[in-house]
């Protein structure tokens, strides 16, 4: 069964940009052979990463970055099953959320803006939200 879970965390000072390259490295060398792929988003203080893939592969990934030491206080804000992929060809696409801060300050709309927030409070756990709006970075 496909899968799709997202989660938020803390990104932690000892994440340099260095072990955000390594992080990126991990992904490259393992999702393609797990047929993973997915987003990353990451800012100076959190991460939300959306990882899609068969229900028990993406739930050992899931095991796995969760005692990562880079981040803390990981928590899952959506689990679902689906039909079909969202991100089919992007074996872990990432973006640094802090420098599109301007552009997301006028580009998107108040309410888009309060669920991201909520996103990353990890207070919004409507996934189909959620998806739409990682969407938009893509
Ligand atoms: C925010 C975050 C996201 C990560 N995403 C992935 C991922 O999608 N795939 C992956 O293999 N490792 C990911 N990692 C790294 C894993 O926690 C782990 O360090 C890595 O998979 C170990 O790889 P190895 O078994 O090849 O040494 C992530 C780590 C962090 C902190």
């Amino acid at each position: 069964m496909l899968s799709q879970l997202v989660y938020v965390s803390n990104r932690k000072a000892n994440c340099t940009a260095e072990e955000i390259e390594k992080i990126l490295a991990s992904c490259k060398q393992n999702n393609p052979s797990l047929n993973i792929t997915g987003v990353l988003l990451y800012s100076e203080a959190k991460f939300i990463q959306l990882v899609e893939g068969e229900a028990k592969v993406i739930m050992s990934l899931y095991d796995k970055i969760k005692k990562d030491p880079r981040h803390s206080n990981v928590m899952m804000i959506s689990y679902n099953p689906i039909k079909e992929k969202s991100f089919p060809s992007w074996h872990m696409g990432t973006r640094d959320i802090s420098k599109t801060d301007v552009q997301f300050k006028t580009d998107i709309s108040t309410e888009d803006k309060k669920v991201f927030t909520e996103i990353l409070g990890g207070k919004e756990e409507n996934g189909q939200k959620v998806l739409n709006l990682l969407k938009r970075f893509f």
